[in-house]
């Protein structure tokens, strides 16, 4: 069964939930045909997944119940609704006719997480377990958390660390990947932490920590990470002082319920924006985005780059501003320097920035992007190599992605792309079928399940 047919409607508070897993990759190919028209009318994209982890997080950790609307269905949002259900949140969501999940979600409030019966299993999401850490610090429980081939490769020492530092503690000692168990303790001390990287994961787990802490938690960022949990934390009856690049929660706060829509998701919206940018007679727009400008650093490289990009803002959902995103074709990209401070800002959107910068004039370099080593897969060597596959020379130096471009590239015939179990490379390496002249075949194109289960069909039905 695939996660996205498991239900979601029961509460369960007893025993550790399997979730998303891409060990569960399938070796099959998928074949993307060309669309037969260009990309034009409106698309809403799915909820974002950033807000909708923490809409269940927060939610569960908070006294009282919370309604949730417009809550991504996907694999790696399923993995945190798994999670909390293993440790005592009660959670009735039900799916909508548009996808999304709404529905209520009770959290354990002042009585803490129960103790799960075995390990909690995060799929395929650092989301999930980066911010769980966080969650589990201040209690007197001891978890063990786990994941899928990929999320076991990732780094974890970067949340331990400063966790160990307030006085959780995890096992094995010195513990740097999955799995892992942390246990928590109530007499959690505050820390004013200088993050070596730009991690809004990593941010919001001191955060979520700190709440419990004596004393008042700082986190200083190198650049500023997306903001997500600031803006949502005060909604929840916790006050947060930030500004770009850091932030401060005094201890001793409470969690009360809290209704949370969630506005569409500009990572997946960047899929959409480059379709039509590379689609020759394309012209769409992306309606109820997220517009917060930690997020659509794409748009600004797109404008960079001479797309045809616009934002118009519509309202807000909480206090996330949100708007449609409108993108047409143009005949005619330049390259662009994309700098290190921007990149917390468009970060999942590197690859398919990469693939629209093959199109372009000029050598595009985006600094500082180690970070891509890490993610799902090592991003960087995989856009490298797949670029490689369209005859486009892209390297990596040190830290930084240089390609370049090929103005009115046009992808062979007979290529083939393995998504590495990677949802954002998946999507990237279909548009080049989606977009180009000749049909590519995808190994595992299913791992779109993790952020973007509706893509195909939204891409789809665009071009009709
Ligand atoms: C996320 C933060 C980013 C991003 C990830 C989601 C979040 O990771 O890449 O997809 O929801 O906080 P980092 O915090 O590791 O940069």
């Amino acid at each position: 069964m695939s996660t996205n047919d498991q239900p979601v409607s029961t509460a369960r508070s007893d025993a550790a939930v399997p979730c998303a897993s891409s060990d569960a990759a399938t070796e099959q190919t998928t074949l993307i045909e060309p669309l037969a028209r260009p990309l034009t009318g409106a698309v809403r994209v799915p909820g974002d997944k950033s807000i909708s982890h923490r809409s269940v997080l927060f939610s569960a950790m908070a006294e009282g119940t919370s309604h949730v609307s417009g809550v991504l269905d996907s694999a790696d949002v399923r993995s945190s609704i798994g999670a909390v259900r293993a440790l005592g949140a009660e959670v009735n969501v039900e799916k909508q006719p548009d996808g999304s999940l709404t529905g209520d979600i009770r959290g354990w409030g002042s009585a803490g997480p129960s103790q799960p019966t075995g390990a909690i299993d995060c799929g395929n999401s650092g989301t999930t377990v980066r911010l769980l850490m966080g969650v589990l610090a201040p209690w007197d429980i001891t978890v063990e958390l786990t994941g899928d081939a990929s999320l076991r490769r990732r780094p974890m020492r970067r949340i331990a660390a400063p966790l160990e530092m307030m006085g959780a503690r995890f096992a094995p000692e010195g513990a740097t990947t999955l799995p892992l168990s942390i246990s928590g303790t109530r007499d959690l001390a505050a820390i004013s932490y200088d993050s070596p990287i730009a991690s809004a994961q990593l941010k919001t787990a001191i955060l979520l920590a700190g709440i419990f802490a004596s004393g008042t938690t700082g986190v200083y960022e190198p650049a500023p990470s997306r903001n997500h949990t600031e803006l949502m934390l005060p909604g929840f009856g916790v006050a947060v002082e930030s500004a770009p690049g850091e932030a401060f929660v005094r201890g001793g706060q409470s969690f009360h319920a809290c209704d949370v829509d969630v506005p569409g998701d500009p990572s997946s919206a960047a899929f959409m924006a480059c379709a039509a940018a590379l689609r020759p007679g394309s012209s769409i727009d992306i309606e109820n985005v997220s517009l917060n400008e930690a997020r659509i650093g794409f748009v600004r490289v797109l404008e960079r780059m001479g797309a045809a990009i616009s934002v118009k803002p519509t309202g807000s959902a909480g206090e996330e501003p949100c708007g449609t995103i409108s993108v047409s074709h143009v005949e005619h990209l330049r390259a662009c320097e994309v700098m290190g401070r921007e990149i917390a800002s468009l970060v999942d959107e590197i690859p398919v920035l990469a693939l629209v910068a093959a199109h372009a004039e000029g050598t595009t370099v985006f600094h500082e992007v180690g970070e891509l080593r890490v993610k799902e897969t090592d991003r960087l060597a995989a856009i490298v190599e797949g670029l490689g596959k369209l005859g486009v020379h892209a390297w990596a130096e040190g830290d930084d992605l240089h390609i370049e471009g090929v103005p009115g590239l046009v992808a062979p015939a007979g290529l083939a792309f393995d998504s590495l179990g990677d949802h954002r490379l998946a999507m990237t390496w279909s548009l080049v079928g989606f977009t180009g002249t000749h049909p590519v075949s995808i190994r595992d194109f299913e791992a779109v399940r993790v952020s973007y289960p509706g893509f195909r069909a939204d891409i789809e039905r665009l071009a009709k």
